[in-house]
């Protein structure tokens, strides 16, 4: 049986990666200071489970970390738009909360616990755009926008935290995200948001720049993969089964909300640009996968009860 501690459980990915770790029957703490962005009702959830607990906590914040194999670090401010306005929180949670949690770890008494495995969730996006190709693990760290910087920034804290006290830690870097759960300020739950408004969509850049797709259990099936494999000191990219620009992406939303093929442009406000806009992510993941992962989930099917779960349950 693993011990493990879970930051960022409430979100969209850390609520996907608890559910897994409780299936297992490992023993979940879910760490969580319940921003704007955390599903509440996922405590209800989880709290079923004998082999969860919960502490609502900052992880700046935090004194003390329980006894455990893995601390699998989620908990971040993760929408770029925000990070634009004001990256005070950013800097906040995502640099100095990564800290806190390396510095909890390298003080763990050794006579008492093991060091646990510092597993991190970092992004795509410290890579900065890609017009044509992919990148690899290995590739430099260029960031376009305080969000990806904080990122970048918490992964050269841990790779120096591992030079110089030792530390353990597995490095993983996944495209977009989507699945329920996600609160509606990303791309998918809010132009479902907005079309129950009957307000138009505000897509950047004309709804060219290209996203890679890649659902929230996927991703948490990844960390599953990379723990079992018992690996560490290492940074594992993950990419969806496919690439597409915005505005396929919102053109396919909007359809399946009607439930037929509309006229979307009508349903679109293309006047917004983004300041810093990358272009492209795109990521080459073949380490992940000749460990035996593949993503399972396709978009387009998943997409349907998506749209109609955001439909049904409307989310502000
Ligand atoms: N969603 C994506 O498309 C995506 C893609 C690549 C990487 N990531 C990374 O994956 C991780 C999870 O992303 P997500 O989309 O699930 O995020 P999310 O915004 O859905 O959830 C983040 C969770 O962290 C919690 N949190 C925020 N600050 C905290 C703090 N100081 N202390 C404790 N809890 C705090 C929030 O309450 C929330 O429950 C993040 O590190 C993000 O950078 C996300």
């Amino acid at each position: 049986m693993k011990l493990v501690v879970i930051t960022g459980c409430l979100g969209l990915i850390g609520s996907h990666v608890t559910r897994k770790c409780l299936e297992l029957g490992w023993q979940v703490y879910g760490i969580d200071n319940c921003t704007y962005a955390a599903n509440l009702q996922f405590i209800d959830e989880f709290n079923l489970c004998d082999n969860f607990t919960f502490i609502k906590q900052d992880i700046a914040e935090l004194k003390h970390l329980p006894d455990c194999d893995y601390v699998i670090n989620l908990a971040a401010e993760s929408h770029v738009g925000n990070s634009i306005i004001d990256s005070t929180d950013f800097l906040h949670t995502n640099v100095n909360g990564v800290k806190n949690l390396l510095d909890l770890i390298r003080k763990k008494p050794k006579n008492i616990d093991d060091m646990p495995i510092f597993f991190h969730f970092s992004t795509d996006e410290v890579y900065g755009d890609i017009v044509d190709g992919e990148h690899r693990e290995t590739d430099n760290l260029n960031p376009s926008n305080p969000y990806s910087a904080s990122k970048a920034a918490a992964d050269m804290l841990i790779k120096a935290w591992s030079r110089t006290y030792g530390l353990n830690y597995v490095i993983i870097r996944p495209t977009n995200n989507y699945g329920i759960g996600q609160y509606p300020e990303k791309l998918i739950p809010l132009s479902i948001k907005l079309l129950m408004r009957d307000k138009k969509i505000r897509l950047h850049n004309k709804g060219e720049p290209i996203r890679n797709w890649l659902h929230a259990d996927d991703t948490a099936a990844a960390v599953i993969t990379i723990i079992q494999s018992g690996l560490k000191n290492e940074i594992f990219n993950v990419a969806g089964v496919f690439e597409q620009k915005n505005i396929d992406t919102v053109k396919k939303i909007i359809n399946n909300f009607f439930n037929q093929e509309v006229a979307y442009e009508d349903y679109l406000d293309l006047s917004y640009e983004r300041l810093g806009q990358d272009v492209r992510y795109a990521l080459n993941d073949k380490k992940l996968r000749d460990l035996g992962w593949i993503p399972k989930k396709e978009f387009d099917l998943e997409l349907k009860d998506i749209v109609k779960f955001y439909k049904q349950n409307f989310k502000w």
